[in-house]
């Protein structure tokens, strides 16, 4: 019944480094990135090309766009909010990016400081543009369980969002649990609804580990036949517009778990933990508030 095979998705150099206090040094993200492509990762979300106001830390996104070795078998995600960062991504040679938005008003504004509904106006060009480009799209659909401003998320308005999603060219929704609240009962009833409204293989999990259910989760996901999941080497990140977001699932808990269940990943868990560990050397305190 569970899936033989699983792509895991690598968010720790965008997820995880646009969340710590200090930028971390472009050639070291560079390394940490590289070091996660020869593990084997299928995809690595990079960067985001995103206001530098917003996101200091991400601010070298071109740099580190242009410094990578890209590995054949690797697509390099980056997240664009507008036709801006759109334009900021094509300049770089991105050949994948990520749209998002959320299901809850809320946070939507205290992240990009607009609606839902103007989140869609925003990247209605960017779709049509990228498409045109021939790039590979992803969505974000965050708050998916739960927002740090306003409480349980209703999952139909997670449905609506993700069905706009998909409508806009979408190949593949991310639902993401934000603040890392969710518990498997909640994954069980949201994917009830989605994997009937969506084919499943295009759906994937981004679960923030606060409550540290995020493995209980990914099980609920995999018996729903969701096949897509992401996370963060060293367990790094959280969103800086999110209170209470630590880390994201680590990704060496969730490939041991995978191992365990004999469900093949193509990704070397003992490379992931030398790269985090690597980076950890020389960036003393990294991830001290995922913590
Ligand atoms: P804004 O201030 O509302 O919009 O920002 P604006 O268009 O008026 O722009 C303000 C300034 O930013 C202007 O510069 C623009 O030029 C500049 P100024 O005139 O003040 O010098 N600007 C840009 N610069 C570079 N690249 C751009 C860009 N766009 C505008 N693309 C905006 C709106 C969305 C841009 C801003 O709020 C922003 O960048 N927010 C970042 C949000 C973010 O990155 N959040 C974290 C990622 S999402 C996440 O972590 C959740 C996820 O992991 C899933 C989950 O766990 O839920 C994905
Ligand atoms: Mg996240």
């Amino acid at each position: 019944r569970l899936p033989r095979q699983v792509t895991v998705v690598e968010v720790g150099p965008r997820d995880g480094l646009q969340n710590e206090a200090q930028p971390v040094p472009t050639e070291l993200k560079v390394a940490f990135i590289e070091r996660l492509a020869d593990a084997g990762f299928p995809v690595i979300e990079v960067t985001s090309f995103v206001s530098p106001k917003a996101v200091p830390q991400l601010a070298d996104a071109e740099e580190v766009m242009r410094r990578i070795a890209r590995r054949p078998g690797t697509r390099y995600l980056a997240l664009v909010p507008n036709e801006r960062g759109l334009e900021r991504a094509l300049a770089a040679g991105c050949d994948a990016i990520a749209l998002f938005t959320a299901a809850s008003e809320a946070f939507s504004q205290a992240n990009v400081r607009a609606s839902i509904e103007e989140t869609f106006e925003r990247f209605r060009p960017v779709a049509e543009r990228a498409q045109a480009a021939g790039l590979w799209i992803r969505g974000y659909v965050s708050t998916a369980f739960h927002c740090p401003y306003s409480g349980p998320v209703d999952p139909q308005q997670v449905l609506s969002v993700a069905d706009r999603l998909f409508s806009l060219g979408c190949h593949e929704v991310a639902l993401a649990d934000t603040i890392g609240r969710a518990t498997p009962r909640d994954v069980d009833r949201l994917l009830a609804l989605a994997t009937r409204a969506f084919n499943p293989g295009r759906l994937a999990l981004h679960f923030h580990d606060t409550a540290g259910l995020a493995l209980a989760n990914v099980m609920v996901g995999l018996d729903h036949g969701i096949t897509v999941f992401d996370a963060a080497a060293g367990g790094l990140g959280g969103c800086p517009f999110a209170p209470g977001a630590p880390g994201n699932l680590a990704t060496e808990r969730l490939l041991a778990l995978l191992a365990g269940l004999e469900i093949e990943t193509g990704v070397d868990r003992e490379a992931v933990v030398a790269a985090v560990t690597e980076l950890r050397q020389s960036v003393p305190g990294i991830g001290a508030r995922a913590c």
